[in-house]
């Protein structure tokens, strides 16, 4: 079981040091659960710091380009967060994807070249409103998961685009519907994610398909994130 905090625009250095500091020892309390934060590249060297050494947390980055160096303005290479003592990296986010342009053959050279590298991946799937009212849900699932490579450090995170930070989660039954079909496309493990919180997290935890859950807004606040992180010790203690 694995929860990961996706920190997206928000935490400054300031602040993802002193937070780091606060939940620094969560992963010591979670048996059976590993727990990652993806801050900002801004904040990552803040955050290993507020975190110290031995914590049971690890810094994962939000995005990650594929070669190690070169004339790629703005992007930031595997190597450079393996430097930091990053150890993964999310491709693929839906805001990527809607927002910047990211397509599937761009998310699946990021996921290879940081595998490559030696860092983990969460790599992100899902489809949007209208893709689900239009009944391609499945097809859109097919092609995204078919650009992603077959990896022991890579773990995809079902996002269905309409419940992302929109207070809508998918029910239980569409989640585990969603992660039965992709684990007929890919091995690897599927979190869920989009408005995980502490109130529906043990629900979706304990369908037998979802292996963890990749958490936005509920990360961004200590309480919210303790208590989904709680909710998935109890369900990898009855898996
Ligand atoms: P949310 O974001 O939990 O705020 O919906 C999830 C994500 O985008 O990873």
């Amino acid at each position: 079981m694995l929860i990961a905090g996706n920190w997206k625009m928000y935490k400054g250095a300031h602040e993802a040091r002193r937070f780091a500091a606060q939940i620094r020892h969560l992963g010591e309390r979670t048996p059976g659960v590993d727990v990652v934060v993806c801050p900002p590249f801004a904040s990552l060297q803040a955050t290993l710091e507020g975190l110290g050494e031995g914590s049971a947390i690890r810094v994962y980055a939000q995005n990650v380009h594929w070669e190690l160096e070169g004339a790629y303005t703005g992007e930031v290479s595997p190597s450079m967060l393996l430097e930091l003592g990053v150890e993964g990296a999310i491709v693929g986010h839906s805001e990527r994807r809607q927002y910047f342009g990211e397509t599937d053959e761009w998310v699946r050279r990021r996921a290879e070249g940081a595998l490559e590298a030696g860092l983990s991946v969460i790599a992100c799937v899902g489809e949007s409103e209208e893709e689900r009212e239009a009944g391609e849900t499945y097809a859109v699932l097919e092609r995204q998961v078919a650009s992603l490579p077959r990896h022991e450090r890579l773990v995809i995170a079902y996002e269905p685009v309409w419940a992302i930070g929109t207070g809508k989660t998918a029910t239980p039954e569409i989640a585990q519907d969603a992660h039965a079909f992709i684990k007929t496309l890919h091995p690897s493990a599927v979190l869920y994610g989009g408005s995980v919180k502490p109130e529906n997290a043990a629900v979706l935890l304990a369908q037998p398909d979802v292996d963890g859950a990749l958490v936005g807004g509920a990360s961004l606040e200590q309480h919210s994130f303790e208590a989904i992180c709680a909710a998935a010790v109890e369900a990898a203690a009855a898996a």
